[in-house]
């Protein structure tokens, strides 16, 4: 037990972090079904792009319904925020209505610090992992002081799009752990035991992990693109830009070998991000989109089920800690 596992209810502290496209009710169910918290994604089980807000946030609610059939154990939703000082996205205010009426508590909050959306989510009840996409030490503090109640350290080696100042995790946990007294989970190429008791090394007080659950039987991704990640290792990955700072980091097909060359600009003209992630990783065309994974590809050498995973790469955690009891978790949203 640690104040990850109280903050959340859960009997180890791992985090599925949410991925677009390539989450589902199945993978979170079996996450959080192993004791670790599964977190739904944007499109979330779904096999093509909502046709607008509505039909996303209905998708969602159906999905959310979905994942309470497979467990009864807490898990989360990714909820995006923008620069501090703008206003809540379309999508997230719609994501947000959905989590208050389906009464999923636990919110995953990416994007940039915006200290008044923190406040809100917590005054409207939530449990706040905050993850800033491009981490900084005084982002950190803002988002402590707003009301988060985990941080989650993001280092340059990770899955999906990078942070824009390349340090390494070895750099960013212990950095961030500095910053804040909340408890801290740390990621960015986590894919194996040794990765995991050097997070907690680093005074991370948790891992959060998108790659290596890609590479579980539970996840929805196209067998081509797990078989992908067996096939290479951190060496072959090429970085791609995104076109808002940062990379995708790809395995090296045609689409990304032509993509590395491209500007920010050049990108954004020429390519549909989502679309090039669903491509590869959901549909298994791998020439045609990108297959984003983290350098920890290197240490992943068979599909999994989640299951399997968590006591893998948790055993001296387990052996230290032992298995934690779940806490009741009942959430009565505070009135909009
Ligand atoms: C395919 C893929 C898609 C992702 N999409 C999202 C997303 O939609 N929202 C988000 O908050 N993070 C997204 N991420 C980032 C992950 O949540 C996580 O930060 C990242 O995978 C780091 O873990 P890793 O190094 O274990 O991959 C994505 C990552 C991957 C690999």
């Amino acid at each position: 037990m640690n104040r990850i596992t109280e903050i959340l209810g859960i009997r180890y502290p791992i985090i599925q972090a949410p991925m677009s496209w390539v989450t589902s009710a199945e993978l979170v169910a079996a996450v959080s079904n192993a004791g670790g918290m599964g977190t739904l994604g944007p499109n979330a089980g779904q096999q093509s792009a909502p046709k607008d807000l509505s039909e996303h946030a209905l998708r969602l609610k159906q999905e959310i319904v979905k994942t309470r059939q497979l467990t009864d154990q807490p898990f989360g939703l990714n909820y995006f925020t923008g620069p501090e000082g703008s206003e809540t996205s379309p999508f997230s205010e719609h994501t947000l209505q959905v989590a208050l009426e389906e009464k999923v508590d636990i919110l995953v909050v990416v994007g940039a610090v915006n200290t008044a959306e923190i406040r809100k989510l917590k005054s409207l009840g939530f449990t706040v992992v905050f993850r800033e996409l491009h981490p900084t030490f005084s982002g950190a503090q803002a988002a402590e002081q707003a009301g988060a109640d985990i941080i989650v350290a993001t280092g340059f080696d990770e899955g999906g799009s990078t942070p824009e100042i390349p340090l390494g995790t070895m750099t960013v946990v212990p950095m961030i752990v500095d910053a804040v007294k909340i408890p801290v989970m740390a990621t960015g190429g986590i894919a194996d035991k040794r990765g995991v008791n050097a997070a907690f090394a680093l005074g991370a007080e948790g891992v959060y992990l998108g790659t290596r659950f890609i590479a579980s039987d539970e996840s929805p991704a196209h067998s081509q693109a797990k078989q992908d990640i067996l096939r290479h290792g951190a060496e072959d990955l090429i970085l791609v830009r995104t076109g808002r700072g940062g990379f995708w980091r790809a395995t090296p097909h045609e689409l990304a070998q032509t993509a590395k060359a491209l500007s920010d600009t050049e990108i954004n003209t020429s390519f549909a991000q989502l679309g090039n992630l669903k491509t590869a990783m959901l549909d298994g065309q791998l020439e045609e989109g990108i297959n984003t994974v983290s350098s920890g590809i290197q240490f992943i050498d068979a599909i999994k089920p989640c299951r399997a995973i968590i006591t893998e790469l948790l055993e001296d955690w387990i052996k230290k800690n032992g298995s934690t009891a779940n806490s009741d978790r009942s959430f009565v949203p505070a009135a909009q």
